[in-house]
């Protein structure tokens, strides 16, 4: 029995902006003070994390001079070994991105946003970040009127083509991940779900270069299954990065910690995540609640860790189980596997079946057995 103990190789990562979210809510202020990110980076190494991911803007959380700044994350990351796989821009807290970074309908505002990420990929680059994400908060609208989506599209592919050339012909080992939300900040947002999000890429220059980095919650708030838009994802050869985090349902987005929303979901997300051929980092995109002080904030940077790792350990055991292997067989899962024509065999072959359909009608596939097993397994019964 493991004692749950993250290690480096288990590849779990944190953005600054997660433990360091002073917890102020569209109805109140901030509950805990300001968090140097010196602090974040010896804390989440103390604690067994692999890395940290950052905006531009979080650098500069309790050190206002950039270069100061970058010196201290530096002078950190050395000390304490942690890596940077991912970081992103921070374009929607200002209020010039009130209506949009790359979609703005004002021009100048696109411009200077892509100066802005511009400046941040140089540092990601540098810093040896592979992937480098765009969840755009705020691009989107309230009023139909006040957006002309396909323009606002447009301009998204023309901003990214832009900052994938730049990648490109600065030889940087970037790749971008879009991330998808449906809402909130705006009323309603471009590229709301992974499948949104997967067919724009293919309008984009670069293809190649974008993929995504879908989080649990973002998904649930439109009431879709995670593990379905992963398992599409990943089936595409686009799962860059993933954002980890919890939710209960559709309604705003609560960014609990892993497995404190939806544990089923996050069972079987593990389980997808560890047997799937994904190998990029587990970063985890949560908010420490608000009724939390700074010492619970490390508490909850523990706790998903800790999550991830029994849900591992259970998705193997009912791997490893024969009655569940049995059983998986009885639901004729592997099945699935087989394509549908026989090596060799025409389209015309399929006219010689010999098949009973009302047996096959009659055939259960006793998938309520599956399932229960899989919960006996979660529930630590077996
Ligand atoms: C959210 C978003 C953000 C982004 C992050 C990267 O919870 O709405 O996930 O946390 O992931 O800011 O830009
Ligand atoms: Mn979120
Ligand atoms: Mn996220």
């Amino acid at each position: 029995m493991s004692d749950y103990a993250p290690q480096p190789a288990d590849k779990f990562t944190f953005g600054l902006w997660t433990v360091g979210w002073p917890a102020n809510d569209p109805f109140g202020v901030g509950t805990r003070p300001p968090l140097d990110p010196v602090e974040s980076v010896h804390r989440l190494a103390e604690l067994g994390a692999y890395g940290v991911t950052f905006h531009d803007d979080d650098l500069l959380a309790t050190e206002p001079d950039r270069d100061v700044a970058i010196e201290r994350f530096r002078k950190a990351l050395a000390e304490t070994g942690l890596k940077v796989p991912m970081a992103t821009t921070n374009l929607f807290t200002h209020p010039v991105f009130k209506d949009g970074g790359l979609t703005s309908n004002d021009r100048d505002v696109r411009r200077y946003a892509l100066r802005k990420v511009r400046r941040n990929l140089d540092l990601a680059a540098e810093l040896g970040a592979e992937t480098y994400v765009v969840w755009g908060g705020r691009e989107g609208a309230e009023s139909d009127a006040a957006k002309d989506v396909r323009a606002a599209l447009a301009r998204y592919k023309e901003g990214l083509d832009l900052l994938a050339d730049y990648v490109v012909e600065k030889g940087y080992s970037l790749r971008f991940a879009l991330e998808p939300k449906p809402n909130e900040p705006r009323g309603d947002i471009l590229l709301p779900t992974i499948g949104h999000a997967l067919g724009f890429i293919s309008q984009l220059a670069r293809p190649e270069l974008f993929g995504l980095n879908p989080e649990v919650g973002h998904e649930q708030m439109a009431g879709l299954n995670f593990v379905h838009g992963i398992s599409q994802a990943l089936w595409q050869g686009k799962l860059f990065h993933i954002d980890l985090n919890g939710q209960h349902g559709p309604k705003y987005d609560q960014d609990l910690i892993f497995g404190h929303g939806d544990v089923k979901s996050a069972f079987f997300l593990v389980d997808l995540l560890e047997n799937g051929g994904y190998e990029g980092p587990r970063h985890f995109d949560y908010k420490p609640m608000r009724t939390e002080d700074p010492a619970d904030v490390w508490v909850s940077a523990a706790a998903n860790m800790r999550t991830y790792l029994i849900l591992k350990e259970k998705a193997a055991k009912f791997r490893s189980d024969p009655e569940v292997a049995e059983a998986l067989a009885a639901s004729r899962v592997p099945e699935l596997s087989t394509p549908t024509l026989a090596p060799g065999e025409s389209f015309d072959d399929l006219l010689n079946d010999d098949f009973d359909l009302d047996a096959a009608a009659a055939r259960g596939y006793h998938f309520t057995r599956l399932n229960q097993l899989a919960l006996e397994h979660l529930f630590g019964v077996r």
